[in-house]
């Protein structure tokens, strides 16, 4: 018998277990790593904007150093759910706000405006990513800074051998399965999350969802090239969670573009 799933939009019931899928990322270390970058390039800076922010981890854990003042924005209206409801336990001063990056509407300017975890990849033309770029110029004080990483086709022919028919059992109450796969040809890097949410003491199942997430997946060179079409430079394409420089074999590039 064929089970049926319905067909939901992207990160909405993915929202309520998002941080338990991602419980082996260490977003301390990357939020850290995102504090070096500032120190190292824009070391004054004071006012932050994070783009796709997702439920907010990276946000709250900046926010602990002390230094940054952080509007967090993401165009997941649950997944900001999640944010704020994390930030109301902390006394978060972070403002978090639903916004597509494509379209900001923002009445600050920003010494640094940064988007982790391969946000970018969620973008699948040039245009859209010369229209982001576009986006950030005009939130982003003079010498300010855009930070943001990609994932590499190296990376994608990597971690399909450990996201594929990934299954994970949440609080009893969720069980999903990840399908992953990445076609070298269109460069389309695909997760399937099939979510069964249970209820009940007997956790049967009620509802099934499915969420299919779809990431073009970038070369640097090929990112570079489009970064050449709009009005920033490169300080740096850092490798992996390091101030070295990328390289062929970078799984991930960070970009620090002014
Ligand atoms: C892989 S998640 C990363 C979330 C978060 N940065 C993290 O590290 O956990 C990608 C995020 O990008 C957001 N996103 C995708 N397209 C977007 C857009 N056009 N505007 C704003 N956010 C977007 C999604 O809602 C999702 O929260």
């Amino acid at each position: 018998m064929s089970i049926t799933f319905k067909k939901k939009p992207n990160y909405t019931v993915l929202a309520d277990i998002y941080d338990r899928v991602m419980s082996d990322v260490d977003y301390e270390t990357w939020a850290d790593y995102i504090d070096e970058i500032i120190l190292e390039h824009r070391p004054e800076a004071e006012n932050l904007l994070e783009l796709a922010c997702g439920t907010g981890t990276i946000a709250l854990s900046l926010e602990e150093l002390d230094c940054y003042k952080i509007t967090a924005t993401d165009a997941s209206e649950d997944m900001i759910r999640i944010a704020k409801k994390k930030a109301s336990k902390v006394n978060s001063g972070i403002e978090f706000k639903t916004m597509n990056f494509l379209n900001l509407q923002l009445e600050k300017k920003f010494d640094v405006v940064y988007m982790v975890f391969d946000s970018i990849n969620y973008l699948h033309n040039e245009e859209d990513i010369l229209k982001l770029h576009k986006e950030i110029k005009k939130v982003l004080n003079p010498d300010g800074i855009f930070v943001y990483d990609f994932t590499t086709p190296r990376n994608s022919r990597k971690a399909i051998k450990f996201l594929n028919n990934e299954v994970k059992y949440v609080k009893n109450k969720f069980r999903y399965q990840r399908e992953s796969s990445f076609d070298p040809v269109s460069k389309i890097h695909t997760n399937i999350f099939q979510i069964e949410q249970k209820n009940g003491e007997e956790g049967h199942t009620v509802e099934k969802y499915e969420e299919k997430h779809q990431q073009k997946i970038y070369s640097q060179s090929e990112i570079e090239a489009l970064i050449k079409k709009t009005d920033f430079t490169i300080l740096q394409a850092y490798d992996g969670f390091e101030l070295k420089p990328a390289h062929q074999k970078s799984l991930r590039i960070t970009m620090v573009l002014q």
